[in-house]
């Protein structure tokens, strides 16, 4: 989703910018551009597609300014084109100003801008923005911006340049994340740290209707009533190597691959052998509430919501909590009754997504106590749940979630753990549960010293056009999860279903161009997964099976076999989702796709 990067410091401005866009690349875009201050004039650029295509735009300007905004647009109001692109300007193209978020009441402020005679350049609701700074202007920046976004209905995350106060810029937030990075004589903002994280590791984010004027002494922070306001200033714990392809050829094929460490990361301290429990520190504030929940509602959306799905499964098998699972986007449209023991769990790999983000506060309005799985530290919904769990899988770049899925199904088996130890899991059950847990990391090394078999099955199956992907029980998310990796980045069509559903209408579809992916470890599921892929072959439809290690049984009856190591049936799907991702993985590449930035997509979608 949309990028947002300032700079003021003494070096050049251009170079920084350029090269913090190609870092915010990942969020998804389709046009980017920049604004430059020199000697009290503005130069501003755009360019629609690639942060190459901009640049290619720049060749030859030598613009030498330690001042400037930069912007990558993911559309939504207005089609990508240079128009739309940001910086947007106001009449006198004086103000220019980046945004991410929505200004939800863009109409009727842009009506009453168009009657004072504004005249407007995009179909973009950000642009109004420009013209409201432009009409409260009086010499302050910083107190025209205030002013302009106290009229402003909806989200926000701004940078403001105006070539009349060449010496400064103001941000602001509101519901869209803005991170200000304090380096040596130099100040950064950005959306996300991985822009900064390799100029600066001190940062500060910014909070709801925070205003900062940064300036070349440094930077002042206030509310939007003008009053002071300070914040800490936090370090980050990112290694600038972990946010670089080390070699691979993505992002999301070194992600697959860093998913040993990912587990091995989730579960580090947090387990007690000698007790068979595990401890979460993030919630040792709530943790009578947390073991005494009678029901939970976890939310989320897209991977994490399949990740959520998992999450009923095994609370369910394991303890005797209700869980109930909804698509955060869904969960406002409910009427329900949070009553005492009701906990909601957000689970959300960026902690920005808007909908998750929303459906929390109105968890937290209804009285429950809300807790957060969340990977990026200092995110929105890690701050504004009452206590949580953070992945520690460090930055997922590639747009298709991956690493962070599988710490965050770890992190859901240590939740379940904890909870089934204090209900009916004996201290033995407990010991096996961790001793299966943590032979999971070497399982998935093992898979993925298979991956040149799944090339050559990808090989073979890159030209289909449809696929089912089909499973049971604890296997069933995961069905979901791998047609969703397929159609994000191949977008070849793709549907998961429960393998039980489809006699019900879609095994309609089923015909010799038409293949499923069908999930059959040997589990307590595994005679009706037979069944159904028999029922799938009768009409003559190619199966491709992902089943047990030694399975020739199964091999006998599909098409491809993908063999995964045996572990415990509830264990399982943090083995199975491996070859669905390097399988959708490797039809997207052999289909030329672009794989970490896919068409349409968004890293983190911060509007509703
Ligand atoms: C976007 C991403 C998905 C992600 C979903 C939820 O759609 O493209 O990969 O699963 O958002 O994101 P979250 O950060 O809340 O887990």
């Amino acid at each position: 989703m949309c990028g947002i990067l300032c700079y003021l410091g003494k070096r050049q401005a251009l170079p920084i910018l350029l090269e913090g866009l190609r870092k915010l690349e990942y969020r998804g875009y389709d046009s980017s551009g920049l604004a430059l201050a020199e000697n009290g004039e503005i130069f501003c650029q755009k360019a629609v597609g690639k942060i190459q295509a901009l640049e290619n735009s720049l060749a030859g300007v030598q613009w030498k300014g330690s001042t400037g905004i930069a912007h990558t647009r993911w559309a939504t109001h207005g089609k990508p084109s240079e128009a739309n692109a940001h910086p947007h300007t106001d009449c006198r193209e004086k103000i220019f100003v980046i945004h991410n978020g929505i200004i939800e009441n863009f109409q009727s402020l842009k009506k009453t801008l168009l009657e004072r005679g504004h005249q407007f350049r995009s179909e973009t609701d950000s642009e109004v923005l420009a013209h409201l700074i432009e009409e409260h202007y009086q010499g302050d920046l910083a107190e025209a911006v205030r002013d302009a976004l106290g009229l402003v209905e909806g989200t926000y995350g701004i940078g403001v340049l105006s070539a009349e106060n060449p010496q400064e810029i103001v941000v602001a937030r509101k519901g869209s994340p803005l991170i200000l990075g304090i380096g040596e004589g130099e100040i950064f903002a950005a959306s996300d740290v991985s822009a900064l994280v390799s100029h600066t590791k001190e940062v500060i984010y910014l909070q709801d209707d925070d205003v900062a004027v940064i300036h070349p002494g440094g930077y002042e922070l206030s509310n939007l009533n003008s009053d002071s306001i300070l914040r800490q200033t936090q370090k980050v714990d990112w290694d600038v190597a972990a946010a670089e392809k080390q070699g691979f050829s993505h992002f999301m094929l070194k992600e697959i691959y860093e998913q040993p460490e990912a587990v091995e990361n989730a579960m580090r301290g947090r387990l007690i052998e000698e007790e068979g429990i595990s401890k979460l520190g993030g919630l040792n504030g709530v943790q009578d509430e947390f073991l005494e929940m009678e029901r939970l509602i976890i939310i989320s959306m897209g991977t994490s919501y399949y990740a959520a799905l998992l999450g009923r499964y095994i609370i369910e098998t394991c303890t005797d909590i209700a869980v109930e699972v909804d698509l955060a986007s869904e969960f406002r449209y409910r009427k329900l009754n949070m009553k005492e023991g009701t906990t909601v769990l957000a689970i959300s790999q960026s902690g920005e997504t808007a909908d998750t983000l929303a459906a929390v506060q109105e968890a937290k309005r209804k009285g429950a106590l809300v807790l957060g799985l969340v990977n990026v530290v200092g995110s929105s919904i890690a701050r504004e749940t009452d206590a949580g769990v953070y992945n520690h899988a460090g930055p997922e770049i590639g747009v298709a979630s991956t690493k962070a899925f599988i710490s965050q199904l770890t992190i859901l088996y240590l939740m379940t753990l904890a909870l089934a130890r204090h209900q009916r899991m004996s201290l033995s059950e407990g010991q096996a549960f961790i001793a299966g847990l943590k032979l999971i990391p070497d399982k998935i090394r093992r898979i993925l010293e298979s991956a040149s078999k799944i090339e050559a099955i990808a090989g073979r199956y890159h030209g289909y056009k449809n696929f089912f992907y089909l499973g049971r029980k604890f296997n069933y998310p995961i069905a979901l999860e791998g047609a969703l990796k397929l159609k994000e980045i191949s977008y070849i069509h793709a549907e998961g279903y429960a393998a039980g559903e489809m006699k019900h209408g879609p095994i309609a579809l089923i015909d010799e161009n038409f293949p499923s992916v069908c999930l059959a470890p040997r589990d307590s599921a595994y005679e009706k997964m037979v069944s159904n892929i028999q029922e799938v072959k009768a009409r003559n439809g190619p199966v491709l099976a992902i089943g047990t290690e030694g399975d020739t049984e199964l091999q006998k009856i599909c098409d491809d076999f993908i063999e995964v190591p045996a572990t415990d049936e509830i264990l399982q799907p943090l083995l199975m989702v491996v070859p669905l991702q390097l399988l959708a993985y490797y039809i997207a590449r052999e289909n030329g796709c672009e794989i970490d930035q896919p068409r349409n997509l968004a890293k983190s979608v911060t509007v509703e």
